[in-house]
């Protein structure tokens, strides 16, 4: 564990550091999310869970701006994200705007996706030497000191096939920590390790829950993972959140039947 802390947010205050107003997203004929409001506050763990095709990972492509709103809005932070208000007229965000806001963000994904030709120190070392502008020693300080959170302080030069696929997702969680996002999505990010893997990088997203202020937004199948570390636990259907509260609520008393189906199917 490194000494400094790796991330010291400048709003931990519980004000709302992502806001979907009336989103609705759709694939054809296919609407995805349906006029959803969902608003995640800064310092909070919230875990969505739900059926697959539910709209989960719509969500997080839409935060990552992958994918654009058909209608309705994001704010991160208190800034639209695809979008601008020039003059209390709100229009299309241009490249820019929409990078600024999104460097708040940071994902992994389930395939780690790592640079495969890069060695590991240089896969996390890239994105803030050529976003952020740091130096070349200052990212690689960052970048050793987040290998040490993760574990794998010994792991610098080695190439990612050389490593299993548990440490490279902790990798994975460690370049995106090392542009210091404000917010973490995490989506189902150990559904591809081999299960005897699974525990090392959930205990890695434990001890970050636990000892950062960083907000984290998760997708997990994962269920005493999202009983663990969650302040909300949200429940989606249909692209709908049906059911929203506490972990213990949601996973004890769940007030819908189709939170107990899905959670009688899963658990
Ligand atoms: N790029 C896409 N093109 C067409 N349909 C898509 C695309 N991405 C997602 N979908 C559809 O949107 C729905 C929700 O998908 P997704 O958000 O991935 O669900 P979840 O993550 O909850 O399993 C599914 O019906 C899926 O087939
Ligand atoms: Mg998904």
């Amino acid at each position: 564990m490194a000494t400094e802390t790796p991330h010291t947010n400048p709003a931990v205050d519980g004000s709302e550091l992502i806001r979907f107003d009336r989103v609705t997203k759709r694939f054809g004929e296919n609407t995805v999310l349906d006029d959803l409001d969902f608003s995640v506050s800064s310092g909070k763990h919230v875990t969505l869970i739900g059926p697959s095709g539910s709209g989960k990972t719509t969500i997080l492509r839409l935060l990552m701006t992958l994918i654009k709103p058909d209608q309705g809005t994001i704010k991160v932070d208190g800034d639209y994200l695809t979008h601008e208000d020039r003059g209390g007229k709100l229009v299309e965000a241009g490249e820019k705007h929409t990078r600024e806001v999104r460097k708040k963000i940071g994902m992994v994904f389930q395939q780690f996706n790592l640079f495969p030709n890069m060695r590991v120190l240089r896969n996390i070392t890239e994105a803030p030497v050529h976003v952020l502008g740091l130096s070349k020693d200052e990212a690689e300080e960052r970048a050793r000191e987040l290998l040490d959170l993760v574990g794998l302080g010994d792991k610098c030069d080695a190439y990612p096939t050389q490593l299993s696929g548990g440490q490279q997702q902790r990798v994975a969680i460690a370049r995106a920590l090392a542009m210091r996002p404000q917010v973490m999505l995490l989506d189902e990010v150990t559904s591809a390790l081999d299960p005897e893997l699974v525990a090392g990088v959930l205990d890695v997203l434990r001890d970050i829950a636990h000892t950062t202020d960083i907000t984290m937004l998760c997708v997990t199948h994962e269920m005493s993972f999202a009983r663990d570390i969650s302040d909300e636990v949200f429940m989606f259907d249909s692209g709908r959140v049906i059911e929203a509260g506490p972990p213990e609520k949601i996973f004890s008393e769940p007030e819908h039947e189709r939170t107990r189906e899905f959670l009688s199917a899963v658990l």
